[in-house]
């Protein structure tokens, strides 16, 4: 049997999951842990790197991420589910990377002028925030990932990665096809065709989510007011789906025949906004229940999801360490003292 190529993903743990985290991440994640030998880490040390003063909910998001996974469906069996600071290797290999990393190309990174401009109220003028990227890739290299699932906006970095990856090989590999570090190719996933209420990108700092815990009557009523094309001002205007937030989550949602009655309907006035949002609301908490159920499970027994987090440490270190090993043979630090 051919090796498995290998996944490695992370996500960084900042506050609760949207179902744009499901639908654009993890639903894409559960296929990959079909097919490949996945790694998901929790990226703690990475949130660390832009919210450093706000570590007292830390320990409460984490967890929280992990139950999350759980409870969509990523399987402890399957896949290797853990938590970034529990593998000192990251940061070991963080630091020998370093050493051959030159500070231009950290300071190239987009991202890295971007989220100081945009976090003006964050001092970002750190080592920690301008290794962000090298951290990445040590999260990726400890693994001698194949592919990282990720977004647009996380392809420089990777990027940023094959080139470290290939500049180590070029030092320390004896000759040119001596691969020591897998470059890492990027899996790039299709922007979350799930929009907000608002219909822009469903984001956190938009406040128009619908968050993977949003009881019933809090998805009934986000979903209730969240704004139709404008055209519908009274019950009898004829509207436009096109037009409308609403019809963008319908059609991630519902089926060809209910699909038809909300174009009908609406274009002919047919039928009401609130009418037309009923099958929304349903078809959105029919999805959400088990995971909800699975959730509450998983709070009532934090034990299974400490398990699942230790299953997945230990099987993730015996590759981490591994690589450590063969990093320092090259590197001189293999000692036999
Ligand atoms: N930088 C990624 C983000 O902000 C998170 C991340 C950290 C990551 N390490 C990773 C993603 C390794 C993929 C692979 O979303
Ligand atoms: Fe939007 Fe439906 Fe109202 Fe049309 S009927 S404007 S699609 S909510």
């Amino acid at each position: 049997m051919t090796k498995k190529a290998r996944v490695l993903s992370g996500m960084r743990p900042t506050g609760g999951l949207h179902l744009g985290h499901y639908h654009g991440v993890l639903k894409n994640w559960l296929q990959l842990q079909e097919t490949y030998e996945c790694y998901f880490c929790i990226v703690d040390w990475h949130a660390l790197t832009t919210h450093y003063d706000e570590t007292h909910t830390i320990a409460h998001h984490v967890f929280d991420m992990a139950i999350a996974w759980l409870a969509v469906g990523i399987d402890p069996n399957k896949s290797h589910l853990f938590i970034q600071s529990k593998l000192p290797e990251h940061a070991e290999l963080h630091l020998l990377l370093s050493m051959v990393t030159p500070l231009s190309w950290l300071t190239r990174v987009p991202s890295y002028k971007d989220q100081q401009e945009k976090l003006t109220e964050k001092d970002l003028t750190t080592y920690g925030f301008l290794g962000y990227p090298l951290l990445q890739a040590a999260d990726i290299f400890a693994y001698n990932a194949d592919f990282v699932p990720v977004g647009e906006d996380q392809v420089p970095h990777i990027e940023f990665a094959r080139e470290v990856a290939r500049r180590f090989n070029f030092i320390y590999g004896k000759d040119d096809d001596h691969v020591i570090i897998t470059p890492p190719q990027t899996l790039l996933t299709k922007a979350s065709k799930l929009p907000g209420l608002d219909g822009q990108k469903m984001s956190k700092s938009y406040h128009n989510t619908i968050m993977l815990e949003d009881p019933p009557a809090t998805v009934e009523k986000k979903i209730k007011t969240m704004p139709t094309d404008p055209a519908r001002v009274r019950r009898t205007d004829k509207g436009e789906p096109e037009r409308c937030p609403v019809w963008a989550l319908h059609k991630v949602y519902n089926d060809e025949a209910t699909l038809e009655w909300v174009q009908t309907g609406c274009r002919s006035a047919g039928i009401g906004c609130l009418e037309c949002k009923a099958p929304l609301i349903r078809a959105v908490n029919e999805e959400l229940e088990p995971i909800q159920e699975k959730m509450a499970d998983l709070k009532a027994h934090p034990e299974k999801v400490c398990a699942a987090l230790e299953l997945g440490a230990a099987r993730a270190r015996v590759t981490a360490q591994q690589t450590l090993t063969s990093v320092k043979e090259v590197m001189g630090l293999a000692y036999p003292f």
